[in-house]
């Protein structure tokens, strides 16, 4: 790791970089994608509207897993641009795969921690949303420290937003969604679209994995609030 990928001090990484599987497809689309569709990683900020080619909605999403959920709300929504956010390469090859086969131009991916991609390359005001969908939960309270959604990061990720931009998260682990909401309720610049946890919004599809878990009685948990 060079200087310059080093975390700032004290910064406890939200993932832990697994090998994992390249499969030939994903491969293929990880070499023929990234210098299309990927911004380098770099620790300064980034002109979004240069990036994306034309000013529309911003939206950022952090950990991506395979970007079936990424692909589907950008294909649904062309009126606005989605950055992706993820490190491991297996699901960078996948979400670049979507994006050759359906074409979509609203998209582009940083491989690389979100966190330092939050702090260095996004200008304040920049999003008009944000999306954290099924985040490691990190169960063990030992670990619960690697966890995304804390205050210091919610913080920074709520100076992203424009005013009236909104901030979503979704979990199906009870005790993480309940952190969610008071983090997200204890931060100032924050205010709370529903009076607790959010019905699900329509643009949000429900991944398989997700309908599996419903059917067996596990719960998924929304959390949207509005940047004031
Ligand atoms: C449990 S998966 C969920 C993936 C996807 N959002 C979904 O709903 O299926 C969490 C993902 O977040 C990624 N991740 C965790 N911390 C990250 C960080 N700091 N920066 C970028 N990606 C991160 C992990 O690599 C993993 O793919």
């Amino acid at each position: 790791m060079s200087t310059q990928d080093s975390p700032p001090a004290g910064h406890i990484r939200s993932f832990v970089l697994r090998q994992g599987r390249v499969s030939v497809a994903q491969q293929r689309h990880y070499d023929e994608g990234m210098p299309r569709w990927s911004i380098p990683y770099a620790p300064h900020p980034i002109d979004l509207a240069a990036t994306f080619g034309r000013e529309a909605p911003k939206i950022l999403e952090i950990g991506f897993g395979m970007g079936e959920t990424t692909a589907t709300i950008a294909a649904a929504h062309p009126e606005n641009d989605y950055l992706g956010i993820e490190v491991h390469t297996p699901g960078v090859g996948a979400l670049l795969k979507q994006i050759a086969q359906g074409e979509l131009g609203n998209v582009r991916l940083i491989q690389h921690d979100a966190v330092e991609v939050v702090s260095h390359m996004i200008a304040p005001g920049a999003l008009a949303g944000i999306h954290v969908f099924f985040p490691d939960p990190w169960p063990k309270k030992r670990h619960h420290k690697r966890r995304l959604i804390q205050p210091a990061f919610v913080h920074l990720l709520s100076q992203r937003l424009a005013p009236g931009g909104y901030f979503h998260c979704a979990t199906d682990w009870e005790e993480y969604a309940q952190q969610m909401l008071e983090v997200l309720s204890g931060e100032a610049l924050l205010e709370n679209t529903a009076p607790g946890f959010a019905p699900r919004p329509e643009y949000r599809p429900l991944t398989k994995f997700e309908q599996r878990g419903l059917r067996l009685g596990h719960g998924v948990w929304d959390v949207v609030f509005r940047r004031r």
